[in-house]
């Protein structure tokens, strides 16, 4: 009975509120010498009465401390439409772009057929509409250029690959076919890399599986929503670029965690164009 009681405090209490920094060097051809760009990845937050907004803003602040000069968010950031104070949402996230330029995808959880059938939103309307009220620029298949700390470099963000809303074509249109510069796509899911192959880009950054939230030491996580499971969390390199699967903020099934701590990511570009080497923290890297 203790024992139970103690595991079940762990998953439920312990895990969810051990958030995790993990921090990546990625060689980037784009650099010039001496140079660096800082990305803040945040995903998943999953806002609802499992994950409350205090959590959140404890993985915004530990992220924030890194100085980061981009922040990236890759969506699912409710669970539901009933269960979340969006009012007090937008103050949660305003403190994001205050510190940085600030982009964001969105998930399935965000709204769409799936998301309707569950409890959510009809659509993603809404929940861009919380973001840009918040001052974050939301990539709803669409592309940006931006400057960032000298750095010239397009934003792609996709909508979710479970809606109707995907549409890959739309978000590279009118961009060259062949990146001439830093190109960072944003994108949810990340069994959407099979069709985001066709197009020219450096670094996919997806959140979705929550690396599972559970993950069974030899075993793996017994749950992941994805088709391609070999992707599932960490750095990979795949196909000459790099796809990072952040591990997320919040998560479902209330929130537990087992062997798969939350995650506050920064990926620190570097100038270079060797395979991935470096990582001062845990996060698994792939090859
Ligand atoms: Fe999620």
């Amino acid at each position: 009975m203790g024992g139970s009681l103690a595991a079940g405090s762990y998953v439920y209490r312990v895990e969810p509120n051990w958030f995790e920094l993990a921090v990546c060097r990625i060689p980037s051809r784009w650099l010039a010498p001496g140079t660096n760009l800082r990305i803040l990845h945040l995903s998943d937050f999953h806002a609802s009465p499992a994950i409350p907004f205090s959590r959140i803003e404890t993985a915004i602040q530990l992220g924030l401390a890194q100085n980061p000069d981009l922040i990236c968010l890759t969506g699912d950031y409710v669970t539901t439409n009933t269960q979340c104070d969006l009012k007090r949402y937008r103050d949660v996230l305003t403190v994001l772009p205050a510190a940085a330029p600030t982009f964001a995808s969105v998930g399935n959880h965000d709204g769409g057929r799936w998301s309707e059938l569950r409890s959510g939103f009809r659509t993603s309307a809404r929940i861009r509409e919380l973001l840009a009220d918040a001052g974050i620029q939301v990539l709803q298949n669409a592309a940006t250029e931006q400057e960032i700390n000298g750095h010239r470099l397009h934003l792609v963000g996709l909508a979710d690959f479970w809606t109707r809303e995907f549409n890959s074509h739309a978000a590279f249109d009118g961009l060259p076919k062949q990146a001439e510069q830093l190109r960072v796509v944003l994108s949810h899911n990340p069994d959407t890399k099979a069709v985001l192959q066709y197009f020219s880009w450096e670094l996919l950054l997806c959140g979705h599986t929550h690396g599972g939230q559970v993950n069974i030491p030899l075993v793996g996580p017994p749950i992941l929503p994805i088709l391609d499971r070999a992707y599932y969390a960490g750095l990979y390199e795949w196909q000459g670029r790099r796809v990072y699967i952040t591990r997320g903020v919040g998560g479902v099934y209330g929130g537990i965690r087992f062997n798969c701590r939350p995650e506050v990511t920064i990926l620190d570009l570097v100038p270079g164009e060797s395979p991935v080497e470096l990582t001062e923290s845990q996060p698994r890297i792939h090859t």
